[in-house]
């Protein structure tokens, strides 16, 4: 019989291997514990959502809805669906369907998957995972300046240093349309110099133009005219004010003219984090004001701002910068030799899990259990604490071998120590804490390890 082809993932979307979990895990709690701090709280929605919600929120115009989206009909009812290629849409509707705004205004956070349909590259897939904040009901620019700072706060407690952060004003829809009128103006003067894609893009969202990453139209781009010089008073003072709050928490931060983002439903302050560290796909953390969408979506006026970050970038700098991945240890490696020893095992065990320790038992593979040296082995790489040995010699003796692993070999230790006394033992060893007899089997308090 021919082998099986075999099957792969799809391109552009991919597993998370167990070497990097702890990255990640130490990504999300970092992440869940400031976002906490500042008063956030969780939010998920569905992955698959209709297709107009991206649409309308996202704008037709838009590389997302022209050209990425995975959309589809289902198949039972003909409904228009698509993976959500972002958070933000998906927020919003979740939050006029459970009216979340009615009592005041709201802090949320998401992670998750999104999906774009994109050319894969370092640092730009298919399936990505972004970790976002969404802040709705908030109006000044100090809820704008805050969310910035929780981005700070983040790579100071992560470690990451070598970002920056871009910082524009978009205004709002009357300032864009005079600008736009001169801006195409301007445009057309110089046709001879605008690739195919400028040209798509003059009439239908030719602020988009500005964010070219075309060296032949650098020059002209950079003096074109700036959508900042087209501010009325009021969103100059938010952004003066955005500015302001920046400046007095020691935040830096470069001003770009040329900062639009690539999603219609953003007004007045939008910002980046970029990193050069990660070739050309940089920017880590990337959000703004949308104050019209919630009334796009049939709701009541409600002014909202937010960010999503990267997961899979803010991962890869994480170890360009060579974060320690941690390894994955537990406490205790359970070693056995022996029917009845593997028994006794196999209950020791679950013993000492009640007890709040973590512990991997030997189990059996297709070339069975192995001898003492290979489980001893496994125990080693397991990065226990401690192995647990019962043999034919211990089960008669009710007794174990409890063997420290970490030490230098020379002071590795041992001690028989009886099956009944093998939890308390473990437990004192490892937290130094004593737990009461009266505490033992199933009635243990989980421990605190230090
Ligand atoms: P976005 O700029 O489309 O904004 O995406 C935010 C971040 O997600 C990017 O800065 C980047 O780090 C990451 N990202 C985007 N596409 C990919 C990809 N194909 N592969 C890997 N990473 C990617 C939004 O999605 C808005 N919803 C952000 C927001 C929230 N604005 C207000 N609230």
């Amino acid at each position: 019989m021919s082998k099986p082809e075999k099957i792969v993932a799809i391109k552009g979307m991919n597993d998370i291997l167990p070497s990097d979990a702890p990255l990640w895990e130490l990504f999300e709690n970092t992440t869940e514990t400031i976002l906490k701090s500042y008063g956030y709280q969780k939010i998920v929605t569905p992955i698959v959502e209709q297709t107009s919600l991206f649409s309308r929120a996202i704008g037709a115009v838009t590389d997302i809805v022209e050209k990425e989206m995975y959309s589809f009909e289902d198949s039972m009812n003909g409904d228009q669906l698509t993976l959500r290629p972002e958070g933000t849409a998906s927020v919003v509707r979740a939050v006029l369907e459970h009216n979340l705004v009615y009592d005041g205004p709201r802090r949320l956070w998401y992670k998750g998957p999104m999906f774009r349909h994109e050319r894969p590259q370092r640092g730009r897939y298919r399936q990505f995972f972004q970790f976002g904040a969404e802040a709705i009901g908030f109006s000044g620019p100090d809820i704008d300046a805050e969310l910035i700072m929780m981005c700070r706060r983040l790579w100071d407690d992560l470690g990451i240093e070598n970002v920056r952060l871009e910082l524009n004003s978009i205004g709002n829809a009357e300032e864009r349309q005079r600008h736009r009128a001169d801006l195409i103006a301007y445009l057309e003067q110089h046709d001879s110099i605008l690739d195919a894609e400028a040209k798509r893009r003059l009439h239908s969202n030719p602020l988009r133009i500005l964010d070219t990453k075309n060296p032949a139209m650098q020059e002209m781009v950079n003096a074109a005219p700036r959508l900042l010089d087209y501010l009325g008073e009021e969103s100059l003072a938010h952004f003066n004010g955005v500015k302001f709050l920046l400046d007095q928490n020691a935040v830096q931060y470069t001003v770009n003219p040329r900062l639009v983002r690539g999603l219609d439903y953003y007004n007045r302050t939008v910002f980046e984090w970029v990193t050069d560290a990660l070739g050309s796909q940089g920017t880590i953390c990337a959000g703004g004001r949308y104050d019209p969408l919630v009334e796009t979506f049939g709701g009541k006026a409600t002014p909202a701002v937010g960010f999503a970050m990267g997961m899979e970038r803010i991962i890869e700098l994480m170890k360009a910068m060579g974060e320690p991945a941690e390894p994955n240890q537990c406490d205790v490696y359970m070693v056995h030799q022996g029917e009845k020893a593997q028994l006794q095992a196999f209950i020791l065990a679950e013993r000492i899990r009640d007890a709040g320790l973590d512990v991997v038992l030997h189990c059996a593979t297709p070339a069975g259990a192995g001898s003492f040296k290979s489980q001893m082995k496994k125990a080693d790489g397991s990065g226990a604490a401690f192995a647990v040995i019962i043999g034919e010699d211990e089960v008669a003796n009710e007794t174990a071998a409890v063997k420290t692993m970490r030490g230098e070999i020379g002071e590795q230790q041992q001690s028989t120590v009886p099956f009944l006394e093998v939890v308390d033992y473990l437990v004192d060893q490892i937290t130094g804490a004593h737990v009461h007899d009266e505490h033992c089997g199933h009635d243990h308090d989980h421990v605190h390890k230090h």
